[in-house]
This record gives C-alpha cells, sequence and structure tokens, in this order.
C-alpha cells in the first residue's frame, strides 16, 4: 500500500518548538516536516487568549498553503488557549497539541501526586495543564508556576549563566522549599527542555523533570497510524524545511541550541504571515 509522502506541519511562536521537532524526527525518521516559528511576535505567551489564537489560525494556514497532513502546535501557549478553535479551522487535517502529552508525562512520573508544570503566563492562566492532569488523576495536586523570563533566557543561549541560576532560584526557591513540594517538574514551556540541566541542579535528582516532546511525538506516531497517514518509503532522506516571519540568519543560529544540531540559514525561508 503506498504511504501518505506530504509532510507535517509543526508550528511555534518561536524557535523552542524545535525541541518538538527534535523528538519527532528522531521518532518518524521516514517523514518530511515542514516548521513555522512566529519569531516576528514572539513571546505568545505574555500576550493575550484572544491574540495568540488570531496568530495561530494565520500561521497554521500558511502550513496548510504547504500541503501538510497533519498540524502539531508545538507550543504550549498555543496549545493551551488555541488548539479547540484551531481543529475546527483546520477540519479535516488532523490538530495535535502539546499540553495533554505533557500531562500525560507528569501523571507517569509523580508518586506523591504532586505536580508542578512550569510554563509562560498565558499557559497557566489558560489552566489547561491542570485540567489536563486533573482528568488522567483526579486526585492530583497541580501548582503552576509562570516562569516567563525563562524564555527569553533559552533564546539567549543563557542556559548556564548565573543570570539563569538565580532566574530558578527566584522562580523555584520558595515551592522547593515546601515539605509538601512536587516531585515531579513538567516543563510545560517549549523553550525550558533547554534549561533542563540548571532546574535539575536547583531541585536536585530526587525531583524528576519530564517535557511533552517524547510523548507529543508518541501521539503523533499514534495519529499517523490511525489514520493511515504515515509515509512509508523511507528511501528517501529525511528533509525539513523551516520558515521564520523574522531573520533567518537568527533562526539558523538560535535554532540550532533547541534542535540539538546545525541549521543552514539557506533552509529558512523568511515569511510574512499578513501576506498568507
Ligand atoms: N512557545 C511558547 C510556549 O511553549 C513559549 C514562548 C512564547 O512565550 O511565545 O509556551
Amino acid at each position: 500500500m503506498p504511504g501518505d509522502p506530504r509532510p507535517i506541519g509543526v508550528f511555534d511562536s518561536g524557535m523552542g518548538g524545535l525541541t518538538v521537532l527534535r523528538a519527532l524526527a528522531a521518532r518518524l525518521p521516514q517523514e518530511r516536516f515542514v516548521y513555522l516559528g512566529d519569531t516576528a511576535r514572539l513571546p505568545y505567551g505574555t500576550k493575550s487568549a484572544e491574540t495568540v489564537r488570531a496568530y495561530a489560525l494565520q500561521a497554521t494556514h500558511l502550513l496548510l498553503s504547504e500541503g501538510v497532513k497533519m498540524v502539531v502546535i508545538a507550543c504550549n501557549t498555543a496549545s493551551s488557549v488555541a488548539l479547540e478553535a484551531l481543529r475546527d479551522a483546520l477540519s479535516p487535517v488532523p490538530v495535535i497539541g502539546v499540553i495533554e502529552p505533557g500531562a500525560r508525562a507528569g501523571v507517569g512520573a509523580t508518586r506523591n501526586k504532586r505536580i508542578a508544570v512550569l510554563a509562560t503566563e498565558g499557559t497557566v492562566r489558560g489552566g489547561a495543564y491542570a485540567n489536563a492532569i486533573r482528568r488522567l488523576m483526579c486526585d492530583a495536586v497541580v501548582i503552576q508556576q509562570p516562569c516567563q523570563v525563562f524564555v527569553a533566557l533559552a533564546e539567549e543561549g543563557w542556559a548556564e549563566t548565573r543570570a539563569t541560576a538565580a532566574a530558578v532560584e527566584d522562580y523555584l526557591g520558595p515551592l522547593f522549599a515546601r515539605p509538601d513540594a512536587p516531585d515531579t517538574v513538567v516543563l510545560g514551556c517549549t523553550h525550558f527542555p533547554v534549561l533542563a540541566a540548571a532546574i535539575q541542579r536547583h531541585v536536585g535528582d530526587a525531583i524528576t523533570l519530564v517535557d511533552s516532546a517524547e510523548t507529543t511525538a508518541g501521539a503523533v506516531a499514534d495519529a499517523l497510524a490511525e489514520r493511515n497517514l504515515h509515509a512509508r518509503d523511507a528511501s528517501e532522506a529525511q528533509s525539513i524545511r523551516f520558515f521564520a516571519t523574522d531573520s533567518p540568519e537568527r533562526f539558523a543560529r538560535i535554532g540550532a541550541i533547541f534542535l540539538g544540531h546545525p541549521i543552514d540559514e539557506d533552509d529558512v525561508t523568511l515569511v510574512d504571515l499578513k501576506m498568507v
């Protein structure tokens, strides 16, 4: 039976979603990907739900115009406040968000049923993680901590700096000094996995850190299988095309930190979403 060679669209407000793309590419080596980072309008995490929904709709229409067979919202803020609107607007193209897979990873890891979710202001305000976790584990205690400054630190490539250590201390110190501290931390923002080592050092090895990248890749693999959308022809090398709404040079340079390998600036196309 022939497979479906159309690419999978992956969308984030910036470059953090490349941590999800990395897991997707490793899990699905036969698939092609189109990644869009709305770098001109980052951060989404400080904006209202209405604005994030409008931006996400514009962005995902660009992916549709590239002929994608599925869209992955590799942005926690957009998944938190815009997933239903995107599913309605893009139907019948399936849309997968990162919140449900991230919640699943957190519930799978906790032993004391106390889970901290570190996220942007917008994700915390929307409450989607707390709802998703309680749907899976009704007696879970979810402590949501907005950590908006982590986004800028990650984008600067400042994972191992005093500034990051200070921000980690300020955001997490009080939470983990309590006797009833959570035993699990969900990195509920696509930018935060690059700060994982600094966070882990602060909270200690007894605390489990999880992010939604791996579980999202699993959810995408399942959705492709359910709908018979897998690319079966592995003869061509995996291809990834990048779109950014601001500086391809910066996208390639900083994006490499999130993707875990170099990005060629010539593979990044500058796009104006207002023209789509
Ligand atoms: N991609 C966003 C998220 O995962 C973080 C960056 C932003 O605030 O736009 O929530």
